[in-house]
């Protein structure tokens, strides 16, 4: 009976009955029914959000082979300064090294594996030193020396002769530096690359560099970050966040500053699905996002306008006229997602709040914290939802889940092993569906 189900095929519209085998997740025609236009699309397969098959080969086939977002600048903003981060099951350090360039590289040491850093962040005055045997690796990740070569790392005096490696052959400290990693920022954000062979973030990244371009994140500075539990799989979080579809529901607060008549498609070319609001209204009694001073710099557009733009596979980005909203999402398991948010402004403003800076950070968190909260709070029970057998997906919304769309098929690219970045609008901004009537 079992085997029978696994070889249901798809009809011309649905997804295949569950459950699935997990060699279908690398299969095309098991995502037929979301490869369909976005009017004709059901959603992609349950499976996607509660298999622990699906979530290991998306760690390999998404994660291990995109630019992934690991951290912000200012976490890693002077010499020495490390953050410890998982990827697609990898720990990895990303820290500045003394001339100031970012660097990532295996948390496992070259002798026996250990790993090298336990703490999620922190500073390193000489070396990461190893707490099994000593060995010592600098910021670049070159081996400095081991008990074996030096005697800097606590040998007694009087056991030096026991260290003399005049007799070992073959071993050159060149050869066993940490495994690097490829590193790169963009804006605020850095992130990392496990494959050689994917090309540079600025390809990734498309237009929309240019598009935030008057935003200067590179400039802006981190004034909050806060971190959420998430009881659902990170592609819940993300496709949430965009489609407002849910907005006059689920946020009745937040759809009184950001009314759905204005949003917008804004979508480029990229490896990222963008959106706007515009004109972003004032703030009302349920709060909204104006208190710090808006960057001066800004042209008429950017000033009266929230850019949202998730950069695939896993960040949100809020681009708002005085301050930027960052959401990281991790997964962590198939059901399971840790969400780093960072909140983050540009000198000027920060400088313009004066001494009230903290009192409007503070404001502004808590408007993001609620919103947040409504969408966790939904997401969960999404993720509650379908894990039922008996949901196999649903029918798209043509005329606000485009997006979603766009991302479910960028995931099942991955899976596929395809790479290709998605053609944008030609429009820099558009209505999302034409006005009726
Ligand atoms: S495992 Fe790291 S020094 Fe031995
Ligand atoms: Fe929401």
């Amino acid at each position: 009976m079992q085997d029978e189900k696994r070889k249901t095929v798809p009809g011309p519209q649905g997804n295949p009955q569950r459950p699935l085998a997990p060699a279908a997740f690398a299969l095309e025609e098991t995502y037929r029914a979301t490869r369909l236009p976005v009017d004709q699309a059901s959603t992609l397969i349950p499976d996607a959000y509660t298999s622990s098959e699906f979530h290991a080969l998306e760690l390999e086939r998404v994660f291990a082979r995109s630019w992934v977002p690991v951290c912000v600048t200012d976490e890693v903003a002077e010499p020495g300064r490390y953050v410890v981060v998982e990827v697609a099951g990898r720990s990895l350090i990303v820290c500045r090294n003394r001339e100031g360039e970012l660097r990532a590289h295996h948390n496992v040491c070259r002798h026996r594996g250990t790993r090298l850093c336990e703490a999620e962040t922190g500073t390193v005055e000489r070396f990461f030193q190893c707490p099994y045997h000593a060995w010592a690796y600098d910021l670049d990740g070159v081996l400095l020396g081991t008990p074996l070569f030096t005697l800097e790392a606590g040998i007694p005096v009087d056991q030096e002769d026991a260290f003399d490696i005049s007799g070992v052959r073959s071993f050159d400290k060149a050869d066993y530096g940490l495994h690097p990693v490829r590193v790169e920022s963009w804006g605020c954000l850095v992130f990392v690359c496990l494959d050689d062979e994917v090309s540079p973030l600025s390809e990734e990244l498309g237009d929309l560099p240019e598009r935030l371009a008057g935003y200067r994140l590179a400039e802006q500075r981190l004034l909050r970050r806060v971190e959420y539990e998430i009881a659902a799989n990170w592609k819940l979080v993300g496709e949430n966040f965009m489609e407002y579809y849910h907005l006059p529901w689920v946020h009745p607060g937040l759809v009184r500053v950001s009314p759905l008549k204005a949003h917008h498609r804004w979508q480029g070319t990229g490896m990222y699905i963008g959106f706007c609001t515009s004109l972003i209204a004032a703030n009302t009694d349920d709060g909204g996002w104006q208190g710090l001073p808006a960057l001066s710099t800004l042209d008429e557009d950017d000033a009266s306008s929230a850019r949202f733009a998730w950069l695939f596979p896993n960040v949100a980005l809020n681009a708002l006229p005085n301050h930027t909203f960052l959401m990281l999402t991790r997964p962590t398991a198939a059901g399971w997602t840790k969400e780093v948010t960072y909140l983050l402004s540009h000198p000027e403003s920060i400088a313009g709040a004066g001494e009230s800076i903290e009192e409007e950070a503070a404001a502004l968190l808590a408007f993001w914290d609620e919103v947040n909260r409504e969408d966790i709070a939904i997401v969960e029970r999404v993720q509650q939802g379908v894990i039922d057998p008996a949901y196999t997906g649903g029918r798209m919304c043509y005329r606000f889940e485009e997006p979603v769309h766009r991302f479910q098929n960028m995931v099942i690219d991955r899976m596929l092993g395809l790479r290709r970045v998605p053609a944008g609008d030609a429009l820099q901004q558009q209505p999302m569906f034409p006005v009726v009537g």
